[in-house]
């Protein structure tokens, strides 16, 4: 099928790829050229797991094609899948301007029947603005086109995208009108083979099962920090809690980790933009409220920690900083907690040595001028002259290191695991002194 996805950000090209690669012949658009630039020449501008392999395949094959040509684009393929940025605007909506520029460029240019699909998150009736949109620049050409909308939410997650993509475990299609249907079920057929697993639900339903499902994640996890603290409290351990209710199939194991908070580009923004869309529609999410105010809360409980060791002045102390992306397999580094740790250790005084398997480049650009940060090149590198350890992402690389040299290297014997690497016993038994979240 003919397909094109305007937006090469990490929803757009993930799609854009992992589609070319079931034969179909994609389009991707970007209003940047510098992207465009990049994808041409053979790279692809994030870090992905897979990503990169499948784009040059496909790239080859010549299913695959970046422009940044809106009209020819558009041309292209029957299916217009719209992926583009919706930041929030200062009240926390989110700010639709990209996502209505692309609909009117298709309604501005289109000549036949188009499936118009909003792949990005969008607040729930952004499915009609978009018709609008499209069928008022229809008007303004005078002519009359055929042409549908449909929802079609992602549930990536950075680090796991590709395989996310490929082996879904549900794809959402919010449309009403039969063509749309059939042809996004013949889209996505390769991707759920084994068993349908498409839902095909009206447009409002499917834009706010995005939000539910990432406010109810967003939840589960602002929930098992809040325990987190109250079980450094009582005594209790918060890991052998969580094993113990994610259990009840009720329950589940899954995101049920307490750590220093949630970070990235979905859970944060879309908290604030569901709380707003409820707000504005009479209906406030008092539940949703809190799970925002614990997160930030959360994001300074390393610094808590560090302060209640150390003091509220830090200088002439040195810190190693393990992890700086918002997760691990990602060099994504927005609303990372690894962030609010830095500059409130540094504010203080504190020098810190971070380092980061792939985000040391994007965290020089979105850190830039933090006093008393540098970078180290090994996780062993930033553990030279430092007086303990700060771990704020769970790489995998981190997970045994050699406890022994990690000792010898801090000259306070001291780690404070934001991500509950180790074992507590474990590390007190080697003569660490550990501080991890929601642990005895
Ligand atoms: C998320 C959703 O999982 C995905 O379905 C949606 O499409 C986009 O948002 P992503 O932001 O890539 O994906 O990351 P995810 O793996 O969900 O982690 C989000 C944040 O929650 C990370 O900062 C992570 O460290 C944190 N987290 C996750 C916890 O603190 N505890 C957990 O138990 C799980």
């Amino acid at each position: 099928m003919k397909v094109t996805v305007i937006g090469t950000g990490y929803v757009g090209l993930v799609t854009g790829a992992c589609l070319s690669e079931m034969g179909n012949h994609v389009v991707c658009l970007d209003v940047d050229p510098e992207k465009i630039r990049i994808l041409k020449e053979g790279g692809i501008p994030i870090h992905e797991p897979g990503l990169l392999e499948i784009v040059q395949r496909n790239v080859a094959g010549g299913r695959l094609e970046f422009t940044t040509d809106v009209e020819a684009a558009v041309a292209h393929g029957t299916i217009q899948f719209i992926a583009v940025g919706t930041p929030p605007d200062e009240d926390g909506s989110a700010d639709l301007q990209y996502v209505l520029a692309a609909a009117r460029n298709i309604g501005r240019t289109m000549t036949d029947f188009k499936v118009i699909v909003d792949k990005s998150t969008v607040p729930v009736g952004t499915g009609d603005k978009v018709k609008a949109a499209v069928q008022d620049e229809l008007d303004r050409r005078g002519i009359r086109l055929d042409f549908a909308v449909a929802s079609n939410p992602e549930f990536l997650k950075e680090g796991a995208a590709v395989a996310d993509f490929m082996r879904p475990d549900r794809v959402v299609v919010g449309a009403d009108d039969e063509r749309a249907i059939l042809l996004m079920k013949a889209l996505y057929a390769p991707f759920i083979r084994n068993h349908d697993r498409m839902m095909v639900m009206d447009l409002r339903s499917a834009e706010f099962t995005k939000y539910a499902a990432n406010a109810m994640l967003a939840t589960r996890i602002s929930f098992m920090n809040e325990l987190a603290l109250v079980a450094e409290k009582l005594g209790a351990d918060i890991e052998l809690v969580r094993q113990g209710i994610g259990s009840d199939p009720r329950i589940g194991f899954h995101f049920l980790y307490a750590g220093c908070g949630y970070g990235g580009s979905c859970f944060p923004k879309d908290v604030k933009a569901l709380i707003r869309t409820a707000a504005d529609a009479g209906q406030p999410l008092q539940l949703l409220q809190a799970v925002e105010a614990v997160n930030d809360r959360q994001k300074l409980v390393l610094v808590d920690k560090v302060v209640a060791r150390y003091g509220e002045q830090l200088t002439g102390k040195t810190f190693a900083v393990w992890g700086l992306a918002f997760k691990p397999n990602t060099d994504d580094m927005r609303d990372a907690p690894s962030r609010v740790v830095i500059a409130e250790l540094a504010r203080r005084g504190a020098k810190l040595q971070a380092y980061d398997p792939v985000a040391v480049p994007e965290a020089q650009r979105v850190l830039a001028g933090t006093p008393g940060l540098s970078y180290a090149d090994s996780a062993r590198a930033a553990l030279e002259g430092a007086d303990a350890l700060i771990i704020v992402t769970e790489w995998k690389e981190f997970r045994t290191p050699d406890f022994e040299a990690l000792r010898e290297s801090l000259a306070d014997r001291t780690v404070f695991d934001g991500r509950n690497l180790y074992e507590p016993k474990l590390m007190r038994s080697l003569g660490i002194e550990y501080h991890g979240i929601g642990r005895p």
